[in-house]
């Protein structure tokens, strides 16, 4: 192997790696072009190696369950809450016609269950128009700017993987008519994927290492680092409406929870659903006993008995799951940054078979290192619950067929638009097949029903037809 001639970080990058013996990550060196071993060199030289060691050796000795005898369910602000409703909205309302709120989504995430080729907020999934979730998302923070009269600031977080591509999506579609200030791109960081046996690194290629972005919790780190908290302080914004790049139903704009958020003085408020049933893949509000701290415990870290709990009448003890739909104050992500507890995810990769020998490629266990972003609460001064409804504003993409799949994912479209129009009074809703209500006519529930106050003739021209209602329906 020749490394005469490399620069100085180049020569420190390849001094880690030996000392880390992690050598054989160069074992097609001299097969490599030029670039090839630039850009081996230039990831090897990000890698925190004494960080990821670390994490290897928790693997191995931290990982102790759960106590949830010390837990209990957390309180939330239910929907049925109506005596506050008028002073959040009031609140909140002010909130974002005074331009400080802004949204911010993750997307940086793989998609594998999805196994889709393009970022996931590129997939087409409205009911019709097959619009994708970055359109979606954009059409809707296009009427809201022309609503509240603001030029309301749109933060997306993509990874290493995908953030040409999806840089590239928003330029090819003129970035949905909003104004390209207005949004804000920005790359998560990523960890070394390590195998479960020896925590070593892994060749995806004879010059790329096998990465994974390291977990939505890094948007903290990453919004700090990159100088993008200073830019929100700058710009006036105060909140953070954060939301998952996999639901097109997501209400980013909701007066209720900001307004609740900021009345509650909270510094992370999460909206919740009721479980659908006890295993439901969902991360659940929980509360501790002794220090009243609440935190979201991942589905994953929940034995089946502790999801089953019942109370006496049989409904569930714990059953109150997150959306992922959360209010950040500014200050508080300034304040805790990077101070995320690291998660261990065991996973399986197809192990390439680079030198082409006879052997088959091979499913060896490797282990991702994440950080979650709701690891947040415990850290909060004040965190709040905030109850919403499933079939209102949480129909997430995940998976290609079965739960929280393209098909559910589409139902709860055609299901939420059907809705409201039968909100306006129109009968045989249920006739209705297909359904699909651009964001650019109305992203909302309410601002449909006022819309409807004054387009009511013009909705049922674009429904009915020889006084039938139609199978197929678009609102544009
Ligand atoms: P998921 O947990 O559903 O993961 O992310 P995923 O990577 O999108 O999909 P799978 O698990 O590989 O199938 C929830 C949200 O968090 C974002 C995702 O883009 C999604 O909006 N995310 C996740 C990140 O932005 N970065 C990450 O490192 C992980």
């Amino acid at each position: 192997m020749n490394f005469i001639g490399r620069k100085h970080s180049e020569r420190r990058s390849i001094h880690r790696i030996y000392k880390y013996h992690q050598e054989h990550i160069l074992y097609y060196w001299d097969e490599l072009t030029e670039d090839e071993q630039k850009h081996l060199l230039e990831i090897a030289g990000a890698i925190n190696f004494r960080k990821i060691k670390k994490y290897y050796k928790a693997s191995k000795t931290e990982r102790k369950p759960i106590d949830f005898s010390l837990l209990k369910p957390s309180d939330y602000i239910t929907s049925q809450e109506k005596e506050r409703r008028e002073e959040f909205y009031k609140l909140g309302l002010h909130a974002l016609k005074t331009g400080k709120v802004a949204f911010l989504t993750v997307a940086g995430g793989q998609a594998s269950r999805l196994g889709i080729d393009l970022p996931k907020g590129c997939f087409g999934i409205s009911p019709i128009k097959q619009k994708s979730l970055f359109q979606l998302f954009a059409e809707k923070i296009f009427f809201y700017s022309n609503l509240y009269a603001q030029s309301l600031k749109w933060f997306i977080m993509t990874s290493i993987d995908n953030h040409n591509a999806t840089v590239d999506f928003f330029i090819q579609n003129n970035y949905f008519n909003l104004d390209k200030e207005n949004i804000f791109f920005f790359k998560q960081g990523f960890n070394p994927t390590v195998t479960s046996e020896s925590g070593d690194l892994i060749l995806k290629t004879k010059s790329k290492l096998f990465m994974n972005p390291d977990g939505h919790g890094g948007i903290l780190g990453a919004l700090t680092s990159q100088g993008y908290i200073s830019k929100m302080e700058h710009f006036g914004i105060e909140y953070v409406s954060y939301f998952q790049v996999d639901n097109p139903l997501i209400n980013m704009a909701d007066p209720y929870f900001i307004g609740c958020h900021i009345a509650e003085k909270s510094d992370i408020s999460t909206k919740v659903i009721q479980k659908n049933f006890a295993e439901e893949k969902l991360g659940v509000a929980m509360q501790e006993c002794k220090t009243k701290k609440h935190r979201i415990v991942e589905y994953s870290d929940i034995p089946q008995e502790i999801m089953r709990q019942t109370y006496e009448n049989g409904s569930l003890y714990f059953k109150m799951g997150s959306t992922g739909i959360h209010i950040f104050s500014v200050p508080f992500i300034k304040k805790i940054s990077s101070k995320l507890p690291i998660h261990i995810a065991d996973k399986e990769i197809i192990l390439p078979n680079l030198s082409n020998n006879a052997e088959q490629e091979k499913k060896i266990p490797v282990l991702k290192f994440e950080t979650f972003v709701f690891d947040t609460i415990p850290l909060a001064k004040k965190a709040i619950f905030f109850e919403t409804s499933r079939n209102e504003e949480f129909f997430p993409l995940k998976n290609k067929t079965g739960v929280d799949s393209i098909e559910t994912c589409v139902e709860g479209q055609n299901n939420l638009y059907r809705s409201w129009l039968k909100d306006c009074g129109f009968e045989d809703t249920d006739k209705i097949e297909r359904c699909e209500i651009s964001p650019l006519f109305a992203p909302d529930r309410a601002v449909f029903l006022e819309t409807a106050k004054k387009k009511l003739s013009s909705i049922k021209e674009m429904i009915y037809e020889n006084d039938n209602i139609k199978k197929e329906i678009y609102i544009h």
